[in-house]
């Protein structure tokens, strides 16, 4: 190990009142140091109820065409503040939400020659600390060239480590739990089904959390990602470290242009004495700007159904069998007749969903080009995102939906083709404006064009963002599909609603490799679900789908798919099963039918990453309480104290829950319904079956 003398002679406080390199947590059990070197190297430490969490770790960045800057640097450090205030969610897992934090900026100067600056922003709040770069307009920095960030987290535990590779292309990959010394990202095999994948080097990607021996929870991710590249963690399994690594270019030897002024992202470490606490932390919407889009009531959380499970199951299909001639899309009379979004189904959709109280409708494959789709190398040019199909009648759909109340949600297929998507864009989202469609789906499958750019490299995060904010402008939506990760981008933009990034439901449809296992999502719920929303298509009552595709089925309970309403949180929430599925099971149904989807509060009562998880949510707009629990592979009994009710308030409390003989795979239909009157003083009792669950819904008498 290298020793280290900290000469703190260079620091020079701007201050007399705090002359510290340290900061703390408001509840002081976080504590930041910072130093530099005898080099003038710029380091920290982070302490968690005075157990070192980060040991020394460097900072710094490696640019193209100029030295780097890494050493040689005198510190100025500027009077901390401390922020407590409040913020409201315009729809959430909670209402509002306290951002109470201690700022320290330090301002690094290099000593010689170019005195070029570079200062580091630490917020420390009680469950975790944010910190980034900011680089101010100055002489001799003006187009700065990033080849790479080192930012150093070296820890001092060998964690039990909850990953997923470090792909440049996309997150859709099964969790691997290993200590950190055993993390093996190269050896990791890409499901085969992926249209794009890259995995370069032993790294991550996050968010990853990490569960110490003492119990410490840990999970490193970023905030804020704006104009600048995803952050994977390279692994140092002797050294027990990780060290950023942005995603690259094959167009470019730099992975990020800008020009002063400006700042990264924010790189995050949540810290927290017990797994519950990672859910319930909002460090990462924290650490972005509050709205910049204003009042945006024209978007209401919903729940949707839609053409899409029944294309995954092979029992219909996107594309209509159009023909490719002379650069335009014609009927040539070869349809095939298996075209999942017409008219008539459609309507099939909207009538099931108004009769169910849930709001929208999804259609895909309503528009011209999924005859050349996914293994095509040339796919610019190819789709329309305004013309329909010959057997799908927008203006009739639209028309229908609005006298049933329901919303008809847009689906843009982009297939990675990013020009043509740019150039449409405008006509696109006014055409959804014109037709009153307030939310699109929007999708990125295969390899990024232009080519050599990777889904989460600059160019792409740029694209995801604009595309953002230029769909707001036409009152839109987006919940993207092989999405850049969620950085809680959605507190500034709120229209940034949910988002895939993860291995979905789909991937029961048609995987050749088991689907996801029972343990799945009690693992995405303490990782990939601290990023942000998940759009990931619950609600599955036909586990087995035999009819369809004998191999396949989903791994969990249909208690399970019910209490997933509950545990995932997205203000969008697909009831994703085929309507003919739904109407053979009217009482599990009911269930769907009741849950909420926007929330004013959220108490996660219990959980294990890994091993399950049990939330409870309070409808906005109504005093309902609705709780879900999950388990993995391993059934579980649970005594859950009902304190979080309302007081002097009796529920009717109607209980889903596994059935006695209950079990994913040999008896996952198995469901027992229970109707008890309840208070805040009572406490259930809850058994969930091997990859099952319960799910229940409290309504106020
Ligand atoms: C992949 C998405 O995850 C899925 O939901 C969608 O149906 C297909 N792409 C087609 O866009
Ligand atoms: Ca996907």
């Amino acid at each position: 190990m290298r020793i280290f003398v900290v000469i703190l002679s260079v620091f020079l406080f701007m201050s007399c009142e705090v002359a510290s390199s340290k900061i703390t947590s408001p509840d002081e059990n976080i504590e930041v140091n910072f130093f530099l070197s005898q080099e003038g190297e710029f380091y920290y430490t982070i302490n968690y109820k005075t157990k070192a969490i980060i040991d020394t770790s460097f900072v710094g960045f490696d640019l193209k065409d100029a030295p780097a800057l890494r050493k040689g640097f005198i510190a100025r450090v500027k009077k901390p503040v401390e922020v407590d205030e409040r913020w409201e969610m315009p729809w959430g897992e909670q209402q509002s939400v306290r951002n109470y934090y201690k700022e320290v900026r330090v301002e690094l100067e290099e000593r010689d020659d170019l005195k070029r600056k570079m200062n580091l922003v630490f917020r420390v709040y009680n469950d975790g600390v944010g910190f980034r770069y900011e680089f101010p307009e100055q002489q001799n920095l003006k187009e700065v060239y990033i080849k790479e960030e080192h930012t150093e987290f070296n820890l001092t535990e060998d964690y039990k480590t909850f990953w997923i590779p470090g792909d440049w292309d996309i997150y859709e990959h099964l969790y691997s739990t290993t200590k950190l010394s055993e993390i093996d990202a190269k050896s990791y095999i890409a499901h085969t089904n992926l249209a794009q994948t890259y995995i370069p080097d032993n790294a991550v990607n996050t968010p990853v959390t990490l569960v110490g021996k003492d119990g410490t929870h840990l999970s490193f991710h970023e905030a804020a990602l704006i104009d600048y590249s995803g952050m994977t963690l390279k692994v140092d399994t002797e050294n027990l470290s990780f060290k950023s690594q942005l995603v690259g270019s094959r167009n470019t030897d730099y992975k990020v242009k800008r020009t002063t002024p400006f700042h990264t992202p924010w790189r995050t470490i949540q810290i927290t004495d017990n797994a519950p606490a990672l859910i319930e932390s909002k460090l990462i919407v924290n650490l972005n700007e509050p709205n910049k889009l204003g009042d945006v009531s024209w978007f209401k959380p919903m729940k949707y159904t839609g053409v899409w499970w029944e294309m995954h199951l092979g029992k219909s299909s996107w594309d209509y069998g159009m023909e490719l001639v002379d650069g335009k899309w014609k009927d040539t009379g070869k349809a095939h007749g298996k075209h999942g979004a017409t008219t008539e189904n459609v309507k099939r959709f909207i009538d099931f969903s108004a009769k169910n109280n849930i709001g929208g409708v999804l259609v895909e494959g309503w528009n011209t080009g999924w005859e050349r789709w996914i293994g095509f190398e040339d796919r610019e040019g190819v789709f329309d995102f305004v013309t329909s199909y010959p057997d799908y009648d927008l203006d009739e759909v639209t028309s229908y939906a609005k006298e049933k109340g329901v919303e008809i949600i847009m689906h843009h297929e982009t297939s990675a083709a990013t020009e043509t998507y740019e150039k449409q864009q405008d006509t696109a989202y006014a055409l959804m404006q014109k037709y009153g469609m307030h939310a699109v789906k929007s999708g990125y499958v295969g390899k990024i064009l232009p080519k050599g750019e990777y889904h989460h490299g600059q160019y792409m995060v740029n694209h995801y963002n604009n595309a953002a904010i230029k769909a707001a402008k036409y009152q839109v939506a987006v919940n993207a599909h092989e999405p850049i990760k969620a950085t809680g981008l959605r507190r500034t933009y709120p229209n940034i609603i949910s988002r895939e990034g993860l291995r979905g439901q789909e991937f029961n449809a048609w995987s050749g490799d088991g689907g996801n296992p029972p343990e799945h999502l009690p693992i995405v719920a303490f990782t990939r679900m601290l990023a942000g929303p998940i759009d990931f298509t619950p609600g599955i009552f036909n586990i087995k789908f035999d009819e369809y595709r004998k191999d396949n089925q989903v791994n969990t309970t249909l208690a399970q798919q019910l209490a997933l309403y509950v545990v995932i949180y997205s203000p969008v929430q697909m009831a994703a099963d085929l309507v003919e599925h739904y109407e053979a099971n009217p009482k599990a149904l009911q269930f769907i039918k009741d849950v909420g989807v926007d929330w004013s509060e959220t108490r996660v009562l219990n959980g294990a990453v890994g091993d399950y998880v049990t939330i409870a949510r309070k409808e906005k707009g109504t005093d309902n309480w609705f709780l879900g629990s999950i388990t993995d592979e391993n059934s579980r009994s649970f005594e859950l104290s009902l304190n979080f009710l309302d007081p002097n308030s009796t529920y009717e409390a109607i209980i889903y829950k596994d059935g006695t003989d209950a079990h994913w795979d040999k008896n996952p239909l198995s469901l027992a319904i229970e109707k008890v009157q309840v208070t805040k003083n009572d406490s259930m009792n809850i058994n969930l079956a091997q990859g099952g669950g319960v799910a229940v819904s409290f309504v106020k008498q």
